[in-house]
């Protein structure tokens, strides 16, 4: 899909060329004295139009209006989080219709948040998956102008939003592939595609490389698969070699049946998203492999299967880590802990500045969370406040949770230095208290987005989520690494004091 930023405002937009144009509609609307704004003022006066958020009306071949159709948009207040309910719900409606090209116009002098949160609201809306149908009847709505009255003002927050909506599309892609289709060996081809970008280079080891740097949590749970498992490195240089890197850490589990502690088999099938932690670390390698940031990201992927077989894992084996801590694995289900772990120990050769895991990791984060916020739990109180704010501002939205010494009492094993499960209060507490201890050696975060990572039923899907989060969390400590460099040296002789 291509989007592209134009500078006009109400009065032009009726003038604009596409199959139709969507006005989003603030309460406090000024109409001017086009025809167009006062056609937007009547609605209002007639109670045809609501302008709330997400209430829509429609139009079809309005006399002075160059687009066939036109469909105008309550939006409230114009926060972000109106213009997303606004552009979903209007995009929603010509979805169905020969609808390619859509010009969108904000009713109001829309500053650089509402013009991110339009775009990613309309390619989310848009987006239609293909890959494994036979007819792929795909995205109708292709081509989107938006409109503002300030480019200059709009460019970055624009530029931002479409690799965003690149780095989330790559996301949903993957995520939603069925696991025949996203095995180890596919995923680890699709982060070398990602290396094509000159800042992005890509290492993929195998069985062998993962025994000798002695993973023995992560190879346990590989083991009852035929498909081999992958460690994925990909790195994101756009800093000096000197400059810490942030390192993303992304469970990619391509199908988890639960192993030896098989689930049941309602819903099974959503288990083909436990990758969605490493497709959105794959999607912000897409995104800065265009925004180009100066900053160094590198991007960690344990990836494997979760497979029953005669030669799976069994409850109650012991595995020795990375780390040198053995493990005493009580639940095959447990995982996700469990490659993660083996990935934290890796981490620790980058000398990072922070270390991110993503994980599809607990059904208790669901019922802890839903499907609103992502479990945010970490051991450096700014960089969590600096995720949390990356979410609000992007509506992509995480919690913090504690990580009390008290949450680990029941990873006590008798027979190892930790076991992988502690029961079923607070369990996506103790998952996280679980990796704790292999991340003790830099700053540390840990997204659980078993809630927000796909959604179940009629509309069941993969969202993207958190790749909006971390991207912008990454924008922002490039414009903090910004804000501190030293001033650059000027030509000519330097004044001595
Ligand atoms: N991938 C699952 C977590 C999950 C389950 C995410 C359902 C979304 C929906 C993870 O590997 C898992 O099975 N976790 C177990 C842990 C338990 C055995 C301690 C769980 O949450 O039940
Ligand atoms: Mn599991
Ligand atoms: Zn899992």
């Amino acid at each position: 899909m291509n989007f592209e930023l134009r500078r006009f405002e109400l009065a032009d937009a009726a003038a604009q060329k596409g199959d139709a144009l969507i006005v989003l509609v603030p309460k406090a609307f000024q109409p001017g004295d086009t025809a167009l704004g006062q056609l937007i003022a009547g609605a209002i006066k007639s109670g045809d139009l609501e302008t709330k958020a997400g209430k829509l009306l429609q139009l079809y071949k309005v006399d002075g209006v160059s687009c066939t159709r036109l469909v105008l948009a309550g939006c409230d207040q114009g926060s972000s989080r109106q213009v997303r309910q606004a552009v979903a719900a209007a995009t929603g409606v010509l979805k169905s219709a020969a609808v390619k090209r859509v010009v969108l116009c904000f009713g109001w002098g829309a500053p650089a948040d509402a013009v991110h949160a339009a775009v990613m609201a309309a390619a989310d809306a848009s987006y239609v998956y293909t890959t494994s149908k036979s007819k792929p009847e795909g995205r109708t709505l292709t081509q989107w102008v938006i409109g503002v009255a300030d480019m200059v003002a709009a460019r970055p927050s624009f530029d931002h939003a479409v690799a965003a909506v690149h780095g989330v599309e790559f996301a949903k892609e993957w995520g939603n592939r069925p696991a025949n289709y996203a095995t180890p060996t596919q995923l680890a081809e699709a982060a070398r595609s990602l290396a094509k970008a000159p800042q992005i280079g890509c290492e993929v080891l195998g069985p062998r490389q993962v025994e000798k740097l002695g993973m023995g949590a992560f190879m346990a749970v590989a083991r009852g698969s035929e498909e081999e498992l992958r460690f994925i490195v990909l790195r994101y240089s756009g800093a000096a070699k000197s400059v810490a890197p942030t390192v993303l850490v992304g469970k990619g589990i391509s199908f988890d049946t639960g192993g030896i502690s098989i689930k049941p088999a309602g819903e099974m099938d959503e288990m083909k998203f436990d990758m969605c932690g490493a497709a959105s670390v794959l999607g912000v390698f897409r995104a800065l492999g265009e925004l180009k940031p100066k900053i160094n990201v590198i991007g960690l992927i344990p990836s494997c299967e979760n497979m029953p077989d005669g030669r799976a894992v069994k409850p109650g084996d012991v595995v020795t880590s990375m780390s040198g801590q053995t493990v005493e694995i009580l639940n095959t289900d447990a995982e996700g802990r469990l490659i993660l772990c083996d990935a934290l120990t890796y981490a620790e050769r980058f000398h990072p500045a922070a270390v991110i895991d993503i994980a599809t990791l607990t059904g208790a984060c669901v019922i802890a969370l839903g499907a609103v916020r992502s479990g945010l739990f970490s051991t450096a109180d700014t960089l969590a406040a600096e995720l949390q704010a990356a979410g609000e501002a992007v509506q992509d939205l995480c919690w913090r949770m504690p990580l009390d010494d008290d949450y680990a009492e029941g990873l006590k094993s008798n027979f190892a230095d930790v076991a992988n499960v502690g029961g079923r209060p607070a369990g996506s507490v103790t998952a996280a208290k679980f990796l704790q201890r292999f991340a003790e050696k830099f700053p540390w975060a840990h997204l659980d987005i078993a809630g927000t990572a796909w959604k179940g039923g009629a509309a069941k899907g993969a969202t993207g989520r958190p790749v909006p989060l971390l991207l912008k969390y990454l924008l922002e400590q490039a414009n903090k690494a910004a804000a501190t460099a030293p001033a650059r040296k000027t030509a000519g002789p330097r004044k001595s004091a």
